[in-house]
Order: structure tokens, then sequence, then C-alpha cells
């Protein structure tokens, strides 16, 4: 999808992924100390704000218009100084070493500009700052629900943690996700890729 499609979907009335946090996200930084965050592909900003609201000096980006339109809204009603950006992570450069924290939640990318785009975003990782990738895993298709139907921009644990080689990988696996469908619930499967720079 490009950013008009994105753009689209975010003008809409409802949240388009609701108000809470991604659960994995919240499990995965329960044991860092605050500081510098990126949400690369933040959309309205859920985790973004979350993460603010959390001490992290924190700052999204996104290539939809209104989607950051939205996040600086929210950002605004709730108090939270989150710094958001229109920026295109095919073309951006983020700043070298300069994030505790970089995620990437739910991207959909081809795998070839995905593989750069990772690649890229891993260099501003900071000494001793984490990078968290989480997405809707290949398995979804056959095991799981929801989520994009495309083979190319699913995600696989060992190719994400390929992608981030530059950093230590203590984190590459399937995480299952419940989601409420047709009045019951079903798993997502999902990818989980934590990473940290030495310091
Ligand atoms: C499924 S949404 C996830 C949003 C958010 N990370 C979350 O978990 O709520 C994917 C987001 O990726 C953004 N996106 C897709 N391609 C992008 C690109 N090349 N540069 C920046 N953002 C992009 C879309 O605009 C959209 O907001």
């Amino acid at each position: 999808m490009d950013a008009s499609a994105w753009d689209e979907r975010y003008r809409g009335t409802e949240l388009v992924w609701g108000a809470e946090p991604n659960r994995f996200l919240v499990e995965e930084v329960a044991g860092l100390a605050p500081g510098r965050a990126l949400d690369a592909a933040c959309g309205e900003g859920r985790n973004a704000l979350w993460l603010a609201a959390q001490g992290w000096e924190t700052a999204g980006v996104d290539f939809s218009e209104a989607g950051v339109a939205r996040a600086r809204s929210l950002a605004d009603q709730a108090g939270l100084p989150v710094t958001f950006e229109v920026v295109d992570l095919t073309a951006w450069q983020p700043p070298p070493r300069r994030f505790d924290l970089v995620l990437v939640a739910y991207l959909q990318l081809p795998g070839t500009v995905r593989h750069d785009v990772y690649g890229c975003l891993t260099g501003a990782v900071a000494p001793g700052g984490t990078m968290l990738v989480i997405g809707h895993d290949r398995a979804n298709l056959t095991e799981g629900v929801g989520g994009p139907q495309h083979p190319d921009v699913l995600l696989d644990a060992d190719e994400v943690a390929a992608d981030l080689a530059e950093l230590v990988v203590d984190v590459a696996e399937q995480r299952r996700r419940p989601v409420a469908v047709d009045g019951g619930t079903r798993d997502a499967v999902d990818t989980v890729v934590r990473a940290r720079r030495p310091r």
C-alpha cells in the first residue's frame, strides 16, 4: 500500500489499530530504562504515545500524513510531548546511534526493500540501545488470522535477525496474539525480534 492508501484508512472516524499499545512492545520493553525512542512506521501513534507515557523521549515517523496528523492530535489531547514527522522510510537516513529504542511494528514492505530499511534503522540504535521488530509472521497465512495475505510482506524471525546482524539478537521467535473474531477468539501469529547494540 502506498501513502495515499494509508491516508485513506486513517481518515476514517475510528482508530484503525485501537488505542492500546502492542502487547509484545509492552512485554519487551518492561526491563528497559526509558531513554530516546523512535517509533518507525508509527501510524496513528498508539505505541509512540504509550512509550512517551512510560517516560521515553519519543519520536514517531510515518509516510502517511493523515496517520501523523492523527498521532499529533492524540498526543496533544493526552499532553504527551511526542514529536511526529512525515517520512518515507525507504528514502530516509535516520540519525546514527541516536536512539535507545528503535521500534518497527507491523511495517509491511516487500522483502528486498524491507531488508534495506531494517538495515538502515539498525544504524540508529545507540550503544546499549535496543531494536524491536514486531510484525505478521509468514506462518500467519496458514496458522493464524488477519493481517496481509501476500507472503512477500510477511516476516520470518530468522530473516529479520539476519537483517539486524550488526546487533546482538536476543530474541527471534514466533508469538501468538489472541484476536477477537466472529464472537470468539483466534490466534494471529507474529514475529518478534529484539536485538541490542553492545556498549
Ligand atoms: C499496519 S500499520 C502499523 C502502524 C503502527 N506501527 C502500529 O503498530 O499501530 C503500518 C504503517 O506503516 C506505514 N508505512 C508503510 N510503508 C511506509 C514507508 N515506506 N515509510 C513510512 N511509513 C510506512 C503506514 O503508513 C502505516 O501507518
